[in-house]
């Protein structure tokens, strides 16, 4: 398991690439680029169908292979899913739970629990994504993740809570070029670390990692890094652009 004191940065594929060939660039720019930036973790969380493609490209120890969603059975019959245990198979380290995306699609707090649960079990880690899609003068939005952290990790014993990365990714900030502010960004980064402190104590809060997703690119990755003790970040768009992502990885590279 990562350190807290080192970097994350996970490209989030999303459906893309069209075609194994561009996957398997994608990932062969990753590595140059972790090969430049050791002291970043990096992370490629791809579609299921290229897992074997980019395992392939020999990333393991220098890219960790990711992917974007996993059922929380290890198998039986649940068509078009895919479980942890297969992913071990492949060297896949970290699976994105409960996006926005997928939580817009039907995925309940309860099944990103279970998730969460069955990832940690399979000693793969989770990337658990919470975020509100508005934000109201009444900071309602603050009781929200709140709820979204809590659930999600409702499934876990305590000392593997710090196994954990919650990526604070508010929704309206998700592919619209939009950002909260600096403050913002930090509060919540502070309110997220509360939370945990108050449920799992100093020690979980301080070894949890949280990264913040949402419209991160290569003019404001340095900022956001140094200004708000986010942990690392979970890029969306900007993650298939070789050129980008290599960019926002150098700006959290000490
Ligand atoms: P974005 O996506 O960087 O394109 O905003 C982030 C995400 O959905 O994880």
């Amino acid at each position: 398991m990562q350190s807290i004191h080192q970097p994350l940065v996970i490209g989030n594929w999303k459906m893309n690439p069209l075609t194994a060939r561009e996957a398997k660039n994608i990932i062969s720019a990753y590595k140059t680029v972790a090969k430049k930036y050791t002291s970043v973790a990096v992370v490629a969380a791809v579609p299921h169908i290229y897992i074997a493609e980019c395992s392939k490209a020999s990333i393991r120890g220098l890219v960790a292979l990711g992917v974007q969603n996993m059922h929380h059975e290890p198998s039986g019959a649940y068509t078009g899913e895919i479980s942890a245990p297969m992913c071990l198979e492949y060297g896949v380290s970290h699976v994105i739970l409960g996006h926005s995306e997928r939580r817009k699609a039907g995925e309940t707090d309860i099944q990103v629990s279970e998730k969460v649960s069955a990832a940690i079990k399979n000693r793969v880690t989770p990337i658990v994504c919470v975020g509100e899609s508005e934000r109201d003068v009444q900071a309602a939005f603050y009781p929200y993740v709140a709820a979204q952290v809590l659930s999600a990790l409702s499934k876990l014993p305590k000392a593997r809570v710090k196994d954990v990365v919650i990526a604070y990714e508010p929704v309206w900030a998700i592919g619209t070029g939009v950002t909260p502010t600096l403050d913002e960004v930090r509060e919540m980064r502070l309110f997220i670390y509360k939370i945990l402190a108050e449920t799992y104590g100093l020690a979980a809060a301080k070894s949890t990692r949280v990264i913040y997703g949402g419209s991160v690119n290569p003019g404001n990755a340095k900022i956001l890094f140094t200004e708000t003790q986010m942990n690392g970040f979970l890029v969306g768009g900007a993650s298939l652009r070789a050129a980008d992502f290599s960019q926002i990885v150098a700006a959290v590279a000490k």
